[in-house]
């Protein structure tokens, strides 16, 4: 039988619109669920909206609606968002859906009858915003934070639930199983909370009803009071859970609701799960263990420069503003920029930086590279290779450590690092392509089978880069993976069963681009005018080597470039494509060859302005000293255009 995997998203509040800290979790579970389907586990993949609780019942107050409309049309933008993201959710569960009702009043008896519930009296500070009462040290912590403002007092009727006695199985879980929340440092961070300094007995019992609110689920038998929406939110992970996939794999949740799945939800499933007989004071049950998450994945925060991002602070980026670019590219750039359990600020720039970096020039640039190339040399068939020299085998070898090493790190939940080694082995492949320089090899009649065994790399790598890279974009790979010839869907794929070098299936398609090049200058202009952002369409494909690495100005400025004056020009005897030229360079008068014969005539020459680079090294070409260069445009296959400086620039003129 497959394994099973069951992976949760929190379910969010309905008083708000997504921001991208919503989609930015949502996005994440579903990359993990893809990749779990194409490791061949069988997934169910759960999301949904909070619909109860005051934060629901206050903005529908302030709206002059009822809760329940209120629910009704906000919980549609989540839906219609995961659709458009492409979101490969198996269920959407609302808490207010009758099912969940029947659940959570069924398992609040079911305490009550263990004596994990009780009532009494509560009398204390309460923070608004969390819902959640406080204690004197949480109160301080907020008042410093100028948040005071959201404390009340309040004495109130209340069922608890007998956290306190959970506090030594809680331990022996945290100490025993670290897995249980990952990264490392966020476990440290709730075995802080519920001892801090190793020290027991500050966990209290918790709270688990409202009288002061209407909106919730009603107490079974005490309909005066309602079910604390964390009870009635943390269970839908259990009302709405498909049979025979039982306990959760991986819940992600994000930092700031971490102690609530690490410390109230398994304590509340200790309690559930627990038999007659068991000792809370002894050592956890392996058996209670096993119907616990396996792991709460903790995510840090996308920031505002350095804040929050939240509807308060009125500053939240909506999904909408980076879906304008695409589904993919906002899933790609969720993935590739943050670490999983850090902070990271957010900036548009660099949004469209990472997207034209590595979409644009990176992916898109080697595939329509490669792709014209096959229709080129080859009318779009793909050739086999035969490793011919050390650079093929380091290619080849690349290409079979790529997928292990990238998986290794999928697996851990760990994309940024998994993309990273992708696009890393993307920028070796442009290298292999500078290297080997095809278009040299095309016009070469004994060098047909190295071509051979570069298109085939290059063809093999996008292949590899299709399937691993599904998960993240599955309609940018999807277009891949059909362009390359193959059938049927890439996510089909299992990555177990996936060759590397297997042979094509039938002809490659004409290139045409992946991602559209962002515009960003006449982005960020629009963008000074309307808060919509736009793109613009990117030219037709060419044959582009990449963008080389970077160099400093100094460097830059090594180079002495000036203006010339054509005065003489004749062709090489015996070369096709040498001319012989005297150029005026201001300060005196160069004998420069180049290699323009095939795009220009002699006469054409004389008289014209060119750029010439003055302090190149002189070097002999077919037996007469060239004394400089001339700049010329080209893509690794047309013809050379001389850089034209404006008629009126005199020769001896610098160019910078
Ligand atoms: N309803 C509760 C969760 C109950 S789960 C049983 C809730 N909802 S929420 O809508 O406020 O937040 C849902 C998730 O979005 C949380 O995991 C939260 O961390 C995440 N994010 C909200 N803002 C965020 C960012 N700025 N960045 C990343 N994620 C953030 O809490």
């Amino acid at each position: 039988m497959p394994q099973r995997f069951y992976i949760t998203t929190p379910i969010y509040y309905v008083n708000d619109k997504p921001h991208i800290g919503h989609t930015y979790t949502t996005v994440l579970a579903d990359v993990i669920a893809r990749h779990r389907r194409m490791m061949g586990e069988e997934v169910y993949f759960l999301t949904g909206t909070d619909e109860h609780g005051q934060k629901i019942e206050k903005t529908a107050a302030a709206r002059g609606m009822t809760p329940k409309a209120l629910a009704d049309e906000v919980m549609p933008n989540f839906q219609r968002l995961w659709e458009r993201m492409e979101i490969t959710h198996d269920y959407f569960v609302r808490t207010t859906d009758a099912q969940h009702k029947a659940v959570i009043q069924e398992r609040f008896l079911q305490l009550q009858g263990t004596g994990d519930i009780y009532k009494d009296t509560y009398k204390g500070l309460y923070s608004v915003s969390d819902e959640a009462y406080v204690t004197e040290t949480q109160a301080k912590e907020m008042q410093a934070q100028g948040l005071a403002h959201q404390l009340v007092e309040l004495e109130e009727e209340s069922y608890f639930f007998r956290l306190k006695a959970y506090e030594n199985w809680l331990i022996q879980l945290y100490e025993q199983y670290p897995e249980f929340v990952q990264p490392d440092f966020r476990l440290n961070e709730v075995k802080q909370f519920v001892a801090p300094g190793g020290e027991r007995g500050f966990l209290q019992d918790l709270s688990i009803s409202r009288t002061s609110i209407t909106w919730g689920i009603p107490v079974p038998g005490d309909e005066r009071h309602v079910v604390y929406v964390w009870f009635d939110a943390l269970l839908n992970y259990l009302s709405a859970c498909r049979e025979g996939f039982w306990p959760p794999t991986v819940q992600l949740v994000g930092k700031d609701i971490l102690r609530f799945h690490a410390i109230y939800w398994p304590a509340f499933l200790m309690a559930m799960f627990r038999e007659a007989g068991d000792d809370l004071d002894g050592p956890l049950p392996a058996r209670i263990r096993e119907q616990l998450p396996h792991t709460i994945l903790a995510h840090g925060w996308w920031l505002m420069g350095e804040d929050k991002m939240s509807k308060s602070r009125g500053n939240v980026v909506r999904p909408e503003e980076l879906l304008h670019f695409g589904n993919d590219a906002a899933r790609f750039f969720f993935m590739r920029e943050m670490q999983v359990g850090l902070d990271r600020s957010f900036s548009f720039e660099g949004f469209m930086d990472r997207l034209n970096a590595d979409l644009a020039n990176g992916l898109g640039n080697l595939a329509s590279r490669t792709l014209s190339m096959l229709q080129r040399y080859r009318h779009g068939v793909v050739p086999t290779a035969v490793v011919l020299d050390a650079q093929d085998q380091e290619v080849l070898e690349a290409g079979r450590a790529l997928a292990p090493a990238y998986l290794a790190k999928a697996k851990a939940n760990d994309f940024q690092g998994a993309l990273d080694l992708l696009w890393t082995y993307l920028r070796h492949l442009d290298g292999y392509i500078v290297k080997s320089e095809p278009w040299k090899l095309a016009k070469d009649e004994t060098a047909q089978a190295r071509l051979d065994t570069v298109l085939c790399q290059l063809y093999r790598a996008l292949r590899l880069t299709a399937v691993l890279a599904a998960p993240v974009m599955p309609d940018m790979t999807q277009k891949l993976w059909t362009s390359l010839g193959m059938t049927g869907q890439v996510a089909d794929q299992r990555f177990e069963t996936f060759q590397y070098e297997a042979a094509a299936q039938a002809p490659v398609a004409e290139p045409a681009p992946l991602f559209q090049r962002i515009d960003k200058e006449a982005v960020m202009q629009e963008e000074n005018q309307t808060t919509e952002p736009v793109a613009v369409q990117a030219e037709a494909p060419l044959d582009l080597p990449p963008v080389k690495d970077l160099i400093e100005y100094d460097t830059f400025a090594l180079m002495d470039l000036r203006v010339g004056r054509v005065l003489t020009a004749e062709r090489v005897p015996k070369s096709k494509k040498l001319i012989k030229m005297t150029v005026d360079i201001g300060l005196e008068t160069r004998t420069i060859l180049g290699g323009i014969g095939v795009a220009y005539a002699p006469e054409e020459l004389v008289d014209r302005k060119v750029v010439v680079v003055a302090n190149l090294a002189p070097r002999p070409l077919m037996g007469t000293m060239s004394h400089g260069m001339l700049l010329a445009a080209s893509d690794n296959d047309s013809k050379p255009y001389l850089v034209a400086p404006p008629e009126d620039a005199k020769p001896g003129f610098v160019v910078r």
